[in-house]
């Protein structure tokens, strides 16, 4: 039957139109539908060609189907895929070996999400606060973690960020949850009292608005933990895995957490969280102290999620991407300080590496953007995708294979965009 007016026509209205029907509408998502990748450039349905400056929320660390990971995909699925965690499996070894190699001795659980692997870090806290009771008698169980912080959105996770339209309207929430503002050390101290057992936070604060911290913030907290017997928990969901010129976001501090959570590029697009525990705590979630499992869960560390994972830090270390991620990050923000001089719309560049925030000076587009999300959809249109935060950060998170021609390219946009 050929379509009438009120049909979908492009292959793009269909898919729309078919989510429309199916879909919880959770997301407010461009009327765009991606149907191929390859390396920085991704296809919509009807052959727009894209250049991705943001690689899926820095998911895709090695860019969209990476020759390496696809082999390893399809060798893994052939061979063994899920056998659960009653078993030993070597690509989770290989995988957990790599953390440790590149990040800090220790050791992983693996899950398959940021929050999952957050709430993994809450309950390793728990533990601790249980056996190290202090001055209570039920036990330490508080954790302070920073306004403007993203960290989940399950329970715990969810009351842990320190957002309030992420857990507003989901109570009553789990309790012993305080929000301090980020890179102020007295704020943390002055929030510690006998029950706290815990400090969560981003290395860089990302959702917040790629917010870096003072040079000695992390380093001082690492102290102030050690001194008062709290979890230094790391969530490193988007500075962990190269994106900011370092292996872990913590390594630019020259500081190691307790805890470090991974997500997003640990599975290079597939659903991976990890937390990787330093040896101090790993016991804590040793089945073997218990008699019985105290945090598992059925398909994390599944094997073609863990081989992949284990091919990733192969890659990032065989092309030395992490420390060219380093490079044409500093290439970047060169490049957009120098614009930004004569154009007073951007107000700063931040962040490290491949993971960089601009804010925007709305005000000084004369009225041509009201949010950064209007940036976002004029560079869209010109086949340039880039994400905002915060209504006026634009964030660039390219996948670390990303060339300079496509920097270059998608750079022109964006300052011609801006320019107006
Ligand atoms: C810093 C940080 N932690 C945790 C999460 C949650 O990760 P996921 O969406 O995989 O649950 C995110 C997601 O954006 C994040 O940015």
């Amino acid at each position: 039957m050929p379509p009438t007016d009120a049909s979908p026509h492009t292959l793009t209205q269909q898919i729309i139109a078919r989510h429309d029907r199916a879909m919880s509408i959770n997301y407010g998502r461009y009327p765009v539908a991606m149907v191929r990748g390859e390396a920085s450039t991704l296809y919509d349905a009807d052959g727009k060609q894209y250049l991705d400056l943001f690689a899926g929320f820095g998911a895709s660390v090695l860019g969209h189907c990476h020759p390496d990971l696809v082999n390893t995909i399809n060798d893994q699925a052939r061979k063994l895929w899920h056998v659960g965690n009653l078993f030993h499996t070597e690509p989770q070894t290989r995988a957990a070996e790599a953390i440790s190699k590149f990040g800090f001795e220790g050791r992983s659980f693996f899950c398959h999400s940021g929050a999952d692997a957050n709430v993994a870090a809450l309950k390793l806290a728990r533990l601790h606060g249980q056996k190290n009771k202090g001055k209570t008698t039920g036990g330490r169980y508080k954790v302070i973690s920073t306004l403007g912080s993203f960290h989940g959105r399950s329970f715990g996770a969810m009351e842990a960020t320190g957002q309030p339209s992420v857990y507003e309207g989901f109570g009553p929430l789990g309790p012993g949850h305080v929000h301090v503002k980020f890179n102020d050390l007295s704020a943390i101290e002055s929030s510690i009292d006998d029950e706290t057992v815990a400090v969560l936070v981003e290395p860089i604060q990302g959702e917040g608005g790629v917010n870096v911290p003072d040079d000695n913030y992390l380093a001082n907290l690492r102290e102030l933990c050690d001194d008062r017997d709290l979890v230094l928990i790391f969530d490193e969901v988007w500075t962990g895995v190269g994106h900011t010129g370092e292996y872990f976001g913590h390594q630019h501090w020259d500081i190691t957490p307790d805890v470090m959570t991974l997500a997003k590029g640990v599975g290079g697009g597939l659903p991976v969280g990890v937390t990787h525990l330093s040896p101090k705590f790993a016991d804590l979630f040793d089945w073997r102290t218990h008699g019985h499992a105290v945090h598992a869960t059925t398909l994390g560390g599944n094997c073609l999620a863990m081989a992949v994972t284990a091919t990733i830090f192969d890659v990032l270390d065989r092309d030395h991407l992490v420390g060219r991620a380093k490079k044409l990050g500093t290439g970047i923000t060169d490049r957009l300080n120098a614009f930004a001089k004569d154009h007073s719309v951007i107000k700063a560049v931040r962040g490290r590496g491949l993971y960089l925030g601009v804010e925007l000076d709305l005000d000084a587009s004369s009225g041509r953007f009201a949010t950064a999300g209007d940036v976002v959809k004029a560079c869209m249109d010109r086949g340039v995708l880039i994400n905002a935060v915060q209504g006026k950060v634009l964030r660039i998170a390219p996948a670390l294979v990303i060339e300079q021609d496509e920097l270059d390219r998608g750079l022109d946009v964006l300052e011609d965009v801006l320019k107006g």
